[in-house]
């Protein structure tokens, strides 16, 4: 089966460090970028505001789904949260793309699978506890988001996940599938790791001069 994956970042921002500038937060970016993002999404014919973000996502989707027909693979990731994207609309936003047919797969892009919406009050539902009670009409759910132990993927699945995603922690070890599989007490190196704990990984020297550059925090010397 052909298959695509999708990742539509709609903010000002990319969720995930591609250079050491993603620190900056949205609110101490030069106003004119800021500004510039808005007329691009206008000059797209979208309103930069939630609803119009919301519109481009599904209409992108909805053209793949109808250029190619039911038997193609359609992937989403989303982050839901953050970075300017507002918890509730996003809620709204997979409910429509969960009924709308469109997707087989959407991939959350949550960070930390166990932790609660950002400004929550104390004893919130966490961040996935939003998606997974929501009818999927048959799409898959996998999320991702600090998933580096054989009992945390269990417990995501067990609240209801279709597939967990391991980012960090297969990094880490390149094995962590089988050995989690294999093992419900095993948990993936921790880290900061030694480069040549990467390169044992079997990981190319452009990748880890990449991850320790841009994530010097999970890799020591
Ligand atoms: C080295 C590295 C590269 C990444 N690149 C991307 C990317 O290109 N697109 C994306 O959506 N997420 C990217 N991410 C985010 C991961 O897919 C994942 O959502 C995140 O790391 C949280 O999962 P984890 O805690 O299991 O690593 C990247 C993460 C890492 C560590």
């Amino acid at each position: 089966m052909d298959s695509i994956g999708i990742i539509i970042i709609y903010e000002e921002t990319v969720p995930f460090p591609r250079s050491r500038s993603w620190a900056r937060s949205p609110r101490t970016r030069p106003s004119s970028e800021t500004s510039r993002t808005t007329s691009n999404w206008k000059s797209l014919g979208y309103r930069s505001e939630p609803a119009g973000r919301g519109r481009f996502v599904k209409e992108v989707v909805h053209a793949i789904r109808e250029r190619t027909g039911p038997d193609f693979h359609v992937g989403l990731r989303l982050s839901v949260e953050r970075y300017g994207l507002v918890l509730a609309d996003m809620v709204q936003l997979v409910g429509e793309l969960l009924a709308s047919g469109d997707i087989d797969i959407l991939d959350l892009s949550l960070w930390d699978v166990a932790k609660p919406p950002a400004n929550a009050p104390e004893g919130s539902r966490t961040l996935v506890e939003h998606f997974l009670d929501m009818p999927r009409h048959g799409t898959v759910i996998g999320v991702a988001g600090h998933l580096a132990s054989a009992a945390a993927v269990q417990r995501v699945l067990d609240q209801g996940a279709d597939l967990a995603y391991i980012g960090k922690a297969a990094i880490a070890d390149h094995a962590f599938s089988r050995r989690a599989i294999a093992d419900p007490g095993y948990r993936a190196p921790s880290f900061p790791v030694r480069r040549d704990h990467l390169r044992s990984e079997k990981l190319e020297e452009s990748f880890v001069t990449y991850f320790a550059t841009n994530w010097p925090q999970l890799v020591k010397g």
